[in-house]
Parts: C-alpha cells; structure tokens; sequence
C-alpha cells in the first residue's frame, strides 16, 4: 500500500476542486524550498532510455502532465520535482476569468474518471505570461492556449495571439480548440478556422506549435485537422482533451453532469486516435486521455505517441505516478527489447 492510499479517503471526502486547491497550495508550498529537491530525489527516475528528443527540447522522460492541472503556472517546479518530464499549463485566455460556478469538477470513483466544466479559469495571459518568464523549471513548460468566453469565435484570431505574445517565455504553444466548455470553441476545429487561427500564431513565431483535438470529433474531421497541420507545417498534435459523450455503463453518481468526461473511460478512444494520427502523419504526437499505469502509458507510445501526459491519473494514483509509470516503462523496454523510448514509439503500426 502506498503512502497516497491512506490520504485519499480524506481528500475524497473534499469537494473535487477544493482537494485540488489543497494538493496544488502543498505544491506550491514546496517549490522553491529545500524540500523540491528532496522530493524530486524521492520521485525522479534518471534512466538515458527514456528521454525523448522532440519539438526541439529535451525531455528526461516521456510523462507530463496535461493541461488544466496548473492552470496558471504556479507550480511547475514542483510538478516536475514529482518526476513529470514536462508540464502543460493553461489553458490560459486573453481576459482573466473566473471560469463557470462551482460546483463544476465531479469525481466518479467506480469509474477512475472525472467530469469537470471549469470553463477555462485562469489569472489571463498578462499574469501568466510574467509567471512563466520567471519560471525555475528543469523540465519543459508547455503553455495550453484557450479562447476568452467574451470574445466571439469570429475574433479568435486576435484572443490567440494576444496571449501567445505574452506567455511566449513558454518551450511549445498549443492551440486548444478542443475544451468543451466554452460554447462554441469546437466549432474552431473546422479546417478554414483552423487554418486561420493556427496560421495566425505561426505568423506570430508560435514554434513549436501543435493543436489539441477532441476524441469527439468524426474521422472526417481529424482528417481535416491534419491536413492544416501538415499545410502550416505545424510541429505536432495532441490528442485527446475530454469527451461530452457518456459511456452508457457509466458508474459514478455524477455521470449525468455536464462537462468533459476524462480518465479510464476515454483510454481505448483515445489510444485509437492516437494511432489513426500516426498511420497518417509523421508530425510527432502527445498522447493524453485515461492514463494510469505503465501499460497504458506504453500502449499509447506503441501507437505513436513521442510523449503522454495525464492528469486524472495523478487525481486517482497520487503523486507517484510519473515514477510508477517511468518505471514500468524501462521494464518494459527491457522486456520488448527496445533500446529506448523512441525505438517503441509506434511500434504497434
Ligand atoms: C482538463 N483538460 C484541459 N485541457 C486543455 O487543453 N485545457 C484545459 O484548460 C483543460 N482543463 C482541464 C481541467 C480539468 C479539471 C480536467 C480534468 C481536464 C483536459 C486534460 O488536459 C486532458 O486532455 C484530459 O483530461 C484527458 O486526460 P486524463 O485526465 O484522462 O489523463
């Protein structure tokens, strides 16, 4: 039994945001002290075999964590110190916001999973951007780029780039058109606003520069999606953000919430349509939905996927979950005889 075992039945007697505002304040907390090294001691798993080179950074392991978890860029330090290879922050917006009222984030603990409609709360670009110009990190910094509710689709272009141009300080920019909580932002995933938008930041010098994609969208549409990206050279894809869709053998009380659904019950989708983008595209992928082990982690590496992030995960394993899945990542190269992560990435093609 792990130390977090004992913990989660008080955190989940919380409210599901306010346990994440108290793991985030203990994160916060620590970063910066004495403490993040001995944490990072504690969680780090130094192995050459996994770092991966792509999007023009190093990453010590292929791990990191997804969008919406640091929302505003207060603790990347610290989630690094937990033995994560990056951090994507965000999504961040133009205008400040204070997102949708609470209650908006559900635990569905039969299911492994969560629904959240947080509507992209966040300090607003000016403050974030300063934040990640001051960020101490050993990893890289991955800033998830949203849409101000306030601003009209037929504005997007103008919304992006206000904050590409302040959180520049970050190592890639994703343009997150995928969220499903702010109406209207996934109609933005149509290929002539796609283009628009993500033409718009590569002007601007957004590099590397990727695209969020929702498990929601047709086959079509993905197609779609890539073919911008493959038009504007852009530099990858990450898939998947959360699905509005609801597996009807669904367990959690709060499965009739609305809001994106995420964890285990979005794996298999998501690990489909990582590999339906790598037997299309060369373009590197970030493979994000329902992962919580080391097996399904390597599932979406053998799919195609360069890097995995999670963030359920960490909200049903705890804080050991980058080490337990890093770990479980060299056993199996090991296993499969492969030298190291890049020499399993798609190997399932
Ligand atoms: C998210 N996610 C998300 N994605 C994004 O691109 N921008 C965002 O601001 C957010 N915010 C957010 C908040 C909360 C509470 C959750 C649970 C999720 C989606 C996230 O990055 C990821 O794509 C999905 O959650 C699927 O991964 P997991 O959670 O199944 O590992």
């Amino acid at each position: 039994m792990k130390p977090y075992d004992l913990l989660k039945p008080l955190l989940f007697r919380l409210d599901a945001e306010t346990a994440h505002g108290l793991g985030h304040r203990l994160l916060e907390a620590m970063q910066g002290t004495p403490l993040e090294r001995v944490v990072a001691d504690h969680y780090t798993v130094v192995d050459s075999r996994l770092r991966v080179e792509t999007l023009g950074c190093a990453f010590p392991n292929p791990i990191g964590v997804a969008a919406g978890f640091d929302k505003n860029a207060t603790a990347p330090a610290a989630l690094a110190a937990l033995g994560f290879g990056h951090v994507e922050v965000g999504g961040v917006t133009a205008e400040p916001q204070a997102g949708n009222p609470r209650p908006r984030m559900f635990r569905l603990p039969e299911d492994d999973a969560l629904i959240n409609r947080m509507g992209f709360n966040n300090d607003g670009a000016d403050v974030v951007g300063e934040r990640l110009a001051e960020a101490d990190c050993r990893v890289p910094i991955g800033v998830n780029i949203g849409k101000s509710k306030s601003t009209p689709n037929e504005d997007a272009e103008e919304d992006y780039l206000y904050t590409f141009e302040r959180v520049g300080a970050g190592e890639y920019f994703v343009v997150n058109v995928s969220s499903p909580n702010t109406p209207g932002l996934r109609e933005l995933q149509q290929r002539d606003r796609l283009e628009s938008i993500l033409g718009t930041l590569a002007d601007a010098g957004a590099d590397p520069l990727l695209v969020k994609l929702s498990p929601d969208l047709t086959r079509a549409a993905v197609e779609d999606a890539l073919g911008v990206v493959e038009d504007l050279d852009l530099d990858g894809v990450i898939a998947t953000n959360t699905t509005t869709g609801r597996p009807p053998w669904l367990r959690g009380d709060h499965a009739d919430e609305t809001g994106g659904l995420s964890g285990k019950p979005i794996e298999d989708e998501s690990t489909r349509l990582i590999r339906f983008i790598a037997e299309r595209t060369e373009k590197p992928i970030v493979g994000v939905g329902g992962v919580t082990d080391a097996e399904g982690a390597y599932e979406k590496i053998r799919a195609g996927a360069s890097l995995v992030q999670l963030y359920t995960g960490l909200v049903y394993e705890g804080p050991s979950i980058a080490r337990d899945i890093n770990r479980g990542l060299l056993e199996r190269l090991e296993r499969d005889g492969f030298d190291s992560i890049e020499d399993a990435v798609g190997a399932d093609l």
